[in-house]
């Protein structure tokens, strides 16, 4: 492709406001192989995406001028040659994913209005759902979900009978985790701030805790639930301390799965993973996760909308192109 096109690179290290600058820059080489031409008609940001600003230096070769930005959804413009005729993802379609990190890394981020991509890495965006939803809903927070649940033993564990807590139930990780363990017939506890406890009620949610109202956390979660233990917590904070007191509120065979490492909580999180019960590790299994975007944890996503395990996502506010780094993440 010969046109320029417009994307917000990356000119310093810090919150968008500060990192992030519209320019005019090359539109990506037309597509090869089994690649698609992606004209991005929406993206999502995560907190990776804040991340990645912050705390990579923008000395790196790869960054300066880079494009930033992981979820996408859009229109497919061009197909390569191994794209077959009809491809529900071929020339035409309505697509949406979120980039391999090498992509972003590389430049190609998801805040530009075009994205070359390999055609495995898309979906087709469910019928009525739009470029916002499906670029929020088929993105890092439900791929990172569909980890989560995976890493729990999948849909099987989580039926009828199951009991689950989720920490940042009203985020964009746990939002998705209330909704699919409910729907499966789970027992759901959503742990956020009183604000968010109707909407994550509204999403399949039985029981709410609020964070902010109870110190320390882990002695009320004993109180209310030492008799009605969990067979999964699903951490989206990375809320350490609740992991150590678990033993009081979480079944022997159930298990922690956290995928919010706070650096502070390094050596607690390598205790967590590795220091055995003898030398005082705590009793019970911990799962430290982190995801890679593919297009087969979108496939998957796609499955829990077909069966309507996963119906709503939340989409808090939606800016122009030119408005992007008015985003607070
Ligand atoms: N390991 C990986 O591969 C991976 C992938 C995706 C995301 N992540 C990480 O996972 C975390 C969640 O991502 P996200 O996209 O869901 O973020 P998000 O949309 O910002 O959601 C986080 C939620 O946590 C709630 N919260 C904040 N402090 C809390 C606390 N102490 N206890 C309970 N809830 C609390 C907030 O709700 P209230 O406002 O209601 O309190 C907020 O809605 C982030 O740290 C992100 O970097 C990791």
């Amino acid at each position: 492709m010969d046109l320029p096109m417009k994307a917000w690179v990356i000119a310093h290290n810090g919150a968008p406001a500060k990192a992030l600058s519209l320019r005019t820059v090359s539109a990506p080489r037309p597509p090869r192989r089994a690649e698609v031409l992606v004209r991005v008609t929406h993206a999502a940001l995560n907190p990776a995406d804040h991340a990645y600003l912050k705390v990579i230096p923008s000395w790196l070769p790869n960054r300066w001028g880079a494009a930033t930005g992981l979820d996408f959804a859009g229109e497919v413009v061009a197909a390569g040659p191994d794209v077959p005729a009809g491809s529900p993802v071929g020339k035409g379609a309505k697509v949406c994913g979120a980039l391999s990190v090498p992509l972003v890394f590389w430049g190609a981020g998801s805040l530009a209005e075009y994205v070359t991509v390999p055609a495995a890495l898309v979906v087709p965006q469910p019928e009525g759902w739009g470029g916002a939803r499906s670029a929020g809903g088929f993105g890092v927070a439900s791929q990172t979900a569909h980890i989560m649940v995976k890493a729990a033993g999948g849909r099987g564990r989580l039926g009828p009978g199951a009991r689950v807590m989720v920490i940042g139930a009203s985020g964009g990780v746990g939002s998705v985790l209330v909704q699919v363990a409910s729907n499966l017939g789970a027992e759901v506890v959503g742990v956020c701030s009183a604000g968010n406890h109707e909407m994550v009620q509204k999403l399949g949610a039985a029981e709410m805790v609020d964070y902010t109202a109870h110190n320390p956390l882990p002695k009320h979660l004993a109180q209310e639930y030492g008799s009605r233990q969990f067979d999964f917590i699903f951490d989206c904070v990375g809320s350490h301390h609740i992991y150590v007191g678990s033993p009081a509120y979480l079944k022997p065979e159930g298990a922690f799965i956290n995928i919010a490492g706070d650096p502070a909580n390094a050596i607690g999180i390598m205790a967590g993973l590795f220091l055995p019960r003898f030398l005082g590790g705590v009793p019970r299994r911990y799962k430290m996760l982190a995801l890679s975007p593919s297009g087969d944890n979108a496939r998957e996503v796609a499955k829990w909308v077909q069966d309507g395990l996963l119906k709503e996502i939340l989409i808090d506010s939606e800016y122009s192109m030119d408005d992007a780094v008015k985003v607070s993440l």
